[in-house]
């Protein structure tokens, strides 16, 4: 028999994240794009977003990694694997979680990049808490980060309104009681050219009605899902921090479901815009900052993107 070191649960020690200091509004696309501040709003929810200058993905993933190191309040060396993921790095080869690493003097830890799209935090969450579990490691550093407007055909008026810069990221420690409940995940490979970035064509393409239908459509049974497996009815959740892709998608989800009207709902995108992979943590970080959420409150994540691809969990927020 094989042994079981692992501890009995896992959960969110601490949080952090990162925002670039160059806000682009809706009015600063008005000069590039043919589009209104109106259009976007209405069709959107998004107001404005932050743009990275020189800083790249690793930049901006040890700044929110550090964050939520001090958050957790635990020394670098007691991480054991770090997990970040992004699809938007430019460098193919190192990956950004050894470069993180050990930028934030952790020795030595397991490291890998996660590249499931928007929903590759809540892959990579699942990833950590199960590592934990298991016993093949003790705590986890899981950041997600992007710098999407490297990606970002600025001609492009359907997709340059929507994408952003930005890192976030939570410590994931052992605990007494289970406080990340399974991950519920899948992919659907056959309608993989719904969004795409490729050798021939490196700009982020991306057909978001096809995108918007099946988001709105096909989504919420998976976040019911990860509400059964965690024990929890959606009517009892106190959070949601779905991906912030679009408010429209995010008040369908809401919707369909039948969030509790006193739950709080992230709507982190409209100054932040979509930032895939870390669009989750970064949302997650923004509520514990202003107090928007307490210590154990059950917060519902819903990643989703590319693949196309899916997952979601309920977390006991840190
Ligand atoms: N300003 C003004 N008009 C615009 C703009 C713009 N920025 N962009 C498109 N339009 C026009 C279109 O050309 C179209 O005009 P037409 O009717 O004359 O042809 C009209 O507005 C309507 O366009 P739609 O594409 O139907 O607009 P829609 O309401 O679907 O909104 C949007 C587009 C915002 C992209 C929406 O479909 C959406 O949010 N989709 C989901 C995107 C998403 O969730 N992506 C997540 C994954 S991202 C990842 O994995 C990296």
């Amino acid at each position: 028999m094989i042994q079981a070191t692992g501890a009995p649960g896992a959960r969110i020690l601490g949080v952090g994240d990162y925002r670039p200091a160059k806000v682009v509004t809706n009015e600063d696309l008005e000069r590039v794009v043919e589009t209104s501040d109106r259009w976007i709003r209405e069709r959107t929810g998004i107001s404005s977003r932050r743009v990275a200058g020189d800083e790249t993905v690793a930049d901006m993933a040890t700044i929110a990694g550090g964050k939520a190191l001090a958050a957790a309040g635990i020394d670098p060396a007691t991480i054991d694997l770090v997990l970040v993921a992004t699809c938007s790095n430019w460098d193919r080869l190192p990956g950004v979680a050894p470069q993180v690493a050990a930028r934030l003097d952790i020795p030595l830890p397991g490291a890998l990049d996660v590249n499931a799209a928007c929903a590759g935090f809540c892959y990579a969450l699942g990833q950590a808490s199960d590592a934990i579990r298991t016993g093949s490691a003790h705590h986890v550093l899981v950041i997600g980060a992007e710098k999407l407007s490297q990606i970002v055909d600025w001609t492009d008026r359907s997709t340059c309104i929507l994408f952003a810069d930005g890192a976030g990221a939570v410590v994931v420690g052992p605990s007494d009681e289970p406080a990340i409940g399974p991950v519920v995940w899948g992919s659907d490979g056959g309608k993989d050219t719904m969004i795409t970035c490729r050798a021939d064509d490196p700009y982020l393409r991306m057909d978001g009605q096809g995108v918007f239908r099946w988001a709105t459509t096909q989504l919420a049974p998976v976040a019911r899902a990860a509400c059964e497996r965690a024990g929890y009815a959606p009517s009892e959740l106190g959070a949601v921090v779905l991906h912030q892709a679009n408010t429209r998608i995010i008040d369908a989800i809401v919707r369909v479901l039948g969030v509790s009207p006193d739950a709080v709902i992230a709507r982190d995108i409209v100054d932040t815009g979509n930032t895939s992979a870390a669009s989750i943590p970064m949302a997650l970080a923004r509520l514990v900052a202003r107090s928007e959420i307490t210590s154990g409150t059950p917060t519902l994540f819903l990643g989703f993107g590319s693949g196309l691809s899916y997952a979601a969990q309920v977390v006991l927020a840190p």
